[in-house]
């Protein structure tokens, strides 16, 4: 562990380890980064300068090793359960779950979807401090269909289909704290569910464009559903946003001809999709019958949690990609900054963005006066140099190449199409960017950057040539992942110049292969969720699949994991493991600290190719986590950790 004194010389000699990494990729390729580092102290002088006004070490707890049990495992002096799962009752009226899940399509919407992804904690009253008493809102990222009903995808049939449907999308849910232990509130008056089927409005400069109109909603400017809603956000007027990822994996094209949008989106073809056979029972999901009906998924979804009725809104202007996230910088001004990664899962080397709202916000205006805020604004992509300076490109119609001579002829073009106008405008091609967070006291930010076993090679929607190791992608292949950080020029988040190094290496310390040992002293793969809180802790979740954890290079990693980072000392402990095959996504703080939220996903996710299904036959065969003997199925879960003397939680 490294010390907490602040310039300490060793720490500087870190420094320059890591700012020689940043731009010598044989250094690390040469391993000789895991040798020399055993912090991850680095940033700018302005950057310690604005952390050292602080007093104390931020890590209070003793970091735990890792895991293969079927539990949560969090440290010494701290406790944990579950609040909400997967089925339990949101809405009133709502059934208990059924543990051999024969709850009915029907009664599935109204009860928590299944996979348990990004989400936010809004305190109640609307308004208020309240570290006792608020609305969840929460993301159903997807399902695992074998699970999902008492015989699995056998006799596959329209009922089956709409109860998936109904497990995947967005929901609100109220709780409480007695003191003792958190619980959903019954019958709430603000339970909600958004599924697959709910109807969105379309916003901003692609809403009515001709790619969006289909045969069912000739205006282009109504969607049914969202999905695939993978890390969130938050707007400073209260609401929720939540980022469709992964959507293309939905549709199929069987057609041979694949049209250039949906070639560079990867619409796949029915063998290469994710199985999820809506199309057979909805053909909008068949994207040749219907081709711009995936289009009109890839957006940034904007809705109020404290108003049940509210129509949810699909923000055109954050630009079309398979978003994982939407993390908020306030500019001085008041407009709203968000960056967002493109975290595609057959491309790997997807871009990051930036969205800076044209006007700023209207403090205290609440949603009804800052309902238009994200429809009007300037798109950028990162460009990551060798010298450890940055540029965010602007993607605006008539900039950067972004003419009719391009494929451009409008800005609803360039917003649908991002990605291309991403690589006409010459935005780097990152490992699969996924959470980011912004240090609350630096305003400096940090991305996951998952895998990407790719790199080094070729990639299937673009790129044709080998993407090799580049200095802000330093492995290839990169099985481990990494975190970059970056702050902006003269700390103003609209700025288009920043300066980035590279936060750290994931991996096993212990590996034979220096690509595969990271420069951390603590073994961790595949990091992906990321949250900074109030007091500056990084906080780094792991999402490695049970195919990767499976393999010898998962023997001293295990079950997937939660770290926090002091990014002033370098200091990195080991805070909670998970269940049997569950990734572990999203960090929320009631105000106090004194509660922390995180979800587990998917525990007994099997072995296989994502989405790695069960046997139906056999539910708990991998997981039984949480319910254990007395349940039917492993189920994901919304769970609060506190510290049993109450204390904040972290220090
Ligand atoms: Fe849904 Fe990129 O994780
Ligand atoms: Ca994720
Ligand atoms: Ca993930």
């Amino acid at each position: 562990m490294s010390s907490s004194k602040k310039s300490a010389p060793h720490s500087e000699n870190v420094f320059d380890a890591i700012l020689t990494a940043r731009v010598s990729r044989r250094s690390v390729l040469k391993g000789s980064l895991g040798a020399a580092t055993l912090s991850l102290f680095g940033g700018c002088e302005s950057v310690r300068q604005a952390l050292d006004a602080d007093s104390g070490p931020l890590l209070g707890f003793t970091s735990i090793p890792v895991s293969r049990a079927d539990t949560v495992v969090v440290p010494e002096g701290y406790t944990w359960q579950v609040v909400n799962a997967w089925g339990d009752p949101i809405m009133s009226g709502a059934p208990d779950f059924k543990p051999d899940a024969s709850q009915t399509a029907a009664e599935q919407a109204m009860q928590s979807g299944m996979f348990h992804d990004g989400m936010h904690y809004f305190p109640l009253p609307k308004g208020s401090n309240s570290s006792t008493h608020g609305l969840i809102a929460i993301n159903y990222e997807y399902t695992d269909d074998n699970l999902l009903t008492t015989d699995g995808m056998k006799d596959w049939s329209g009922e089956k289909v709409q109860k998936s449907k109904n497990a995947h999308g967005l929901g609100v849910y109220e709780v409480r704290f007695d003191g003792k232990t958190w619980k959903t509130v019954k019958d709430s008056q603000y339970g909600r569910r958004i599924t697959a089927d709910t109807p969105l409005t379309i916003k901003g400069p692609a809403a009515g464009h001709q790619w969006m109109q289909t045969a069912a909603d000739p205006e282009g400017k109504t969607v049914n559903g969202t999905f695939q809603n993978c890390a969130n956000g938050y707007t400073p007027w209260g609401t929720y946003l939540s980022c469709e990822e992964n959507f293309t994996a939905y549709f199929v094209n069987d057609s041979g001809k694949i049209p250039r949008m949906q070639d560079r989106y990867g619409i796949p073809k029915t063998k290469d999709s994710w199985g999820f056979r809506w199309q057979e029972f909805d053909e909008r999901f068949d994207a040749v019958k219907h081709p711009n009906e995936c289009n009109r998924f890839g957006w940034i979804v904007e809705f109020d949690p404290f108003d049940p009725k509210s129509v949810p809104v699909k923000h055109s202007a954050m630009g079309r990609m398979a978003h994982e996230g939407a993390m908020l910088s306030l500019a001085p001004d008041g407009r709203v900054v968000y960056y967002m990664g493109d975290d595609d899962y057959r491309s790997k080397f997807e871009h990051l963005y930036k969205f800076v709202s044209a006007k700023p916000h209207v403090k205290g205006g609440g949603y009804a006066a800052n309902s238009a805020i994200l429809d009007e604004g300037t798109l950028y992509a990162a460009k990551f140099s060798a010298d450890g300076k940055g540029e965010w490109i602007e993607l605006t119609h008539g900039k950067n190449n972004l003419t009719a001579e391009n494929g451009f002829n409008s800005q609803a073009e360039v917003v649908i199409d991002a990605r291309t106008a991403g690589d006409v405008a010459g935005a780097t091609y990152m490992d699969r960017p996924e959470w980011i967070a912004v240090n609350p006291k630096t305003k400096e930010v940090y991305v996951t950057l998952s895998n990407n076993t790719s790199r080094g090679k070729g990639n299937p929607l673009h790129q044709k040539e080998p993407l090799g190791a580049e200095p802000a992608n330093p492995r290839a292949p990169n099985l481990m992942g990494h975190i970059v950080r970056w702050r902006e020029a003269k700390g103003d988040p609209t700025s288009t110049q920043f300066e980035w190094d590279v936060f750290l290496l994931a991996g096993d310390p212990g590996h034979s292969d220096p690509l595969k040992r990271g420069n951390t002293q603590l073994a961790f793969g595949q990091p992906d969720g990321l949250y900074c809180d109030r007091r500056g802790v990084l906080w780094i979740q792991t999402d490695s699949s049970a195919q990767n954890m499976a393999t010898k290079d998962w023997e001293n990693i295990g079950n997937n994991q939660m770290l926090a980072a002091d990014p002033k000392t370098g200091e990195l402990r080991r805070f909670l493991t998970g269940p049997v095959g569950c990734e572990i996504t999203a960090t929320q703080f009631t105000p106090d600290m004194r509660t922390m939220f995180i979800n587990i996903q998917h525990p007994g996710e099997a072995p296989l190719p994502h989405p790695g299904r069960n046997d139906p036959a056999k539910p708990k065969a991998i997981s039984s986590w949480p319910d254990g003997e007395k349940g039917g199925r492993p189920r994901s879960a919304t769970i609060a950790i506190r510290r049993i003397d109450g204390g904040v939680v972290g220090s």
